[in-house]
């Protein structure tokens, strides 16, 4: 909330714009300066326009929710911090969390709702699906293709991979926190560890 209050100061002060969190759990109406509201509350108060950022981590929790506000009209923004650093041609969807301290290098493509924790990254050439979340820390090397719905935990380290032979982590797959990941990940699956291996229970 306070890099989205940050972003978006010139439209608090100027119109009757207002942030709020929407939580249908809610246990208290007030939380740090700002109203909490259930979605169908939210969607009762008149407003010209209603923009919503999914700030959930769980990606098919989130895409759930952008498929039902999507439903009920509403449009989505990217919240993202004064400090990330994005070079040339980078290609990011809708919805996005960019916070503090993350760089998008060149030449990337990244799809819907992302999820960048603080002082992650994405290094050249990276192709990076829908609903992909990082933990803080990530290192994410260049020509890394990351499918919808991975998850990768905090300071986990991912090897570049080459033009034309990226290293590719699945859909769905679950990279632990500071795994060191120096080959490719079937989808679906939980890597841990220094080189990272399938985590097997
Ligand atoms: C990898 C991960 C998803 C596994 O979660 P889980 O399925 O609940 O696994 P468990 O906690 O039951 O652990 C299973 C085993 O793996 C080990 N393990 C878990 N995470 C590990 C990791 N990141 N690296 C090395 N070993 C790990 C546990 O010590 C345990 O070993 P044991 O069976 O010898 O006791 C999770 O531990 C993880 O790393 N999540 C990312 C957390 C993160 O980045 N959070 C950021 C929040 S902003």
């Amino acid at each position: 909330m306070p890099l989205v209050r940050q972003q978006f100061r010139h439209l608090l002060d100027e119109s009757d714009c207002e942030l709020v969190f929407l939580d249908d759990a809610q246990s208290n109406p007030l939380l740090n300066g700002h109203r909490v509201l259930t979605y169908s509350q939210w969607l009762a108060e008149p407003a010209a326009e209603r923009f919503m950022n999914v700030a959930i981590s769980e990606s098919l929790l989130r895409e759930g929710l952008v498929q039902r506000c999507a439903a009920d009209g509403v449009q989505f923004f990217e919240a993202r911090a004064a400090n990330v650093v994005q070079l040339d041609d980078v290609q990011l969807g809708d919805g996005a969390v960019l916070c503090p301290f993350v760089t998008l290098t060149s030449n990337i493509r990244i799809g819907q709702h992302f999820h960048a924790n603080i002082y992650s990254y994405v290094e050249h050439d990276c192709v990076i699906g829908d609903y992909v979340t990082f933990a803080p820390g990530v290192m994410c090397n260049g020509n890394v293709h990351i499918e919808d719905h991975a998850y990768i935990g905090a300071g986990a380290v991912i090897k570049q991979g080459l033009p034309g032979a990226p290293l590719v982590i699945g859909r769905g797959a679950v990279v632990g926190m500071g795994a060191v990941v120096t080959k490719s990940v079937p989808p679906g699956v939980t890597v841990v560890g220094n080189p990272a291996r399938m985590l097997v229970k």
